[in-house]
């Protein structure tokens, strides 16, 4: 990878001295996409590779309000770090209050997910889907025309969009830069140092209800209750990328759903109220739960999967009653909370750069 964004950059500067251009632009510094030894490792991405530039760029975007019609709300507005990157709302609200569809997902570890982004999957990139937000009138409801026209009038937004693309002109800023300068930034946003990433390495021990817990999510022990947890939310993601109705909904009928989630993407009537499963990483910081947020706390959750959740023509079989006794749940939970991150949510680097 190295070498071609090399090559690239060679042709760029043949390209600036047959133009004549004065201007001197330094290499984008590769930027080396997080790889926790746990995880997965990720292929280069080639079409669009990390540079330090990018990354920078894609930080400020995400937290200028600039992006919205009347200059409100940035992406942070609903993705606070310190929430995982959520808001803390049932439902989002946009520009002017303008209340939406859906719960803001956390973005952590997103340059994972690979089977579609948003809870229906209806957006297979992170470039694709930085799109979205600036022009949806329930979150930032503005256009990009006008958001690129206040881009381009800023001087130090032509520099970081020089520097990170080596453009050469403010006319040269566009929206498809400016998603891939967002993607950039949302793959630096991992998560993988909670308690239960220090246990998995050897550096810490769970306390005894914690393994309660860990044992009951993983179906790990023949004396305690199966939770089924763990056949969704397999980690290191804590999600399997499926998309499943575990009952969050009553859907007596399919077509009566009133957010019908994976099917209002595929067309598939029997994939109605699905949903992809969420990564439960940092779960204790992103209340209120669910595509709705019709749950409040995890409590309430884990009372929806002890009572088997809305009975429902395609909920998931393994959403069942489980027989948790108080002493369970109270486990569960502790396990749950062993999914903070506090290295991710403090991280500096994630933070407003204004
Ligand atoms: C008004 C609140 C709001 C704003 C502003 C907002 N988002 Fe979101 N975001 C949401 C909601 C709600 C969803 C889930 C929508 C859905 O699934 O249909 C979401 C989903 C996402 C996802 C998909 C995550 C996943 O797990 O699939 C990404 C990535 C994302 N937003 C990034 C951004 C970026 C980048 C911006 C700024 C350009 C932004 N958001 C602005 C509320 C917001
Ligand atoms: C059959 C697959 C499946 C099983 C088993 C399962 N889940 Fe889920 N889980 C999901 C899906 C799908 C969602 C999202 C549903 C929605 O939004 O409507 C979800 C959502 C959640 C959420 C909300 C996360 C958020 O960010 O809103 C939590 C917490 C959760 N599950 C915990 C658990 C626990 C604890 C167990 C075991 C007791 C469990 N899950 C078992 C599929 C599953």
């Amino acid at each position: 990878m190295a070498q071609r964004l090399f090559g690239h950059i060679i042709l760029f500067s043949i390209a600036l001295s047959s133009f004549g251009c004065q201007q001197q632009n330094a290499e984008p510094d590769l930027y080396a996409q997080p790889q926790p030894a746990h995880f997965v490792r990720l292929p280069d991405a080639t079409s669009n590779p990390l540079t330090a530039e990018g990354v920078a760029l894609g930080r400020r975007l995400f937290y200028d309000p600039l992006l919205s019609r009347d200059s409100t709300i940035s992406c942070a507005s609903c993705h606070l770090p310190e929430r995982a990157f959520t808001d803390g709302k049932a439902i989002a609200t946009g520009v002017g209050g303008e209340a939406g569809f859906r719960n803001a997902p956390s973005l952590a570890n997103l340059a994972w997910i690979n089977e579609g982004l948003f809870w229906d999957g209806r957006s297979p990139t992170l470039e694709h889907q930085a799109l979205e937000p600036v022009e949806n009138p329930h979150e930032m409801d503005s256009d990009w025309p006008t958001v690129l026209q206040r881009l381009r009038a800023q001087t130090a937004y032509v520099e970081a969009f020089r520097a990170a693309f080596g453009i050469r002109k403010a006319s040269e800023i566009n929206k498809q830069l400016a998603a891939r300068a967002l993607a950039q930034f949302q793959r630096t946003l991992v998560s993988a140092d909670s308690k239960y990433d220090r246990v998995v390495r050897g550096e810490a021990a769970f306390t005894a209800l914690e393994q309660r817990g860990r044992d009951i999510f993983f179906d790990a022990s023949a004396e305690l209750p199966d939770g089924e947890c763990g056949h969704c939310h397999t980690p290191p993601l804590f999600t399997d990328q499926t998309y499943i109705n575990n009952g969050s909904q009553p859907s007596a009928d399919l077509m009566a759903m009133k957010d019908r989630g994976r099917g209002g993407v595929t067309g598939v009537k029997y994939e109605n109220g699905r949903f992809r499963v969420p990564s439960l990483r940092n779960v204790a910081l992103s209340a209120p739960y669910m595509h709705n947020g019709s749950m409040a706390t995890l409590e309430e959750v884990i009372e929806h999967y002890n009572r088997g959740g809305h009975p429902g023509t395609n909920v998931d079989p393994k959403i069942r009653p489980l027989g948790l006794s108080e002493t369970d749940k109270t486990a569960l939970i502790a396990f749950l909370h062993t999914l903070t991150d506090t290295t991710f949510t403090q991280n500096p680097a994630h933070r407003s750069p204004f």
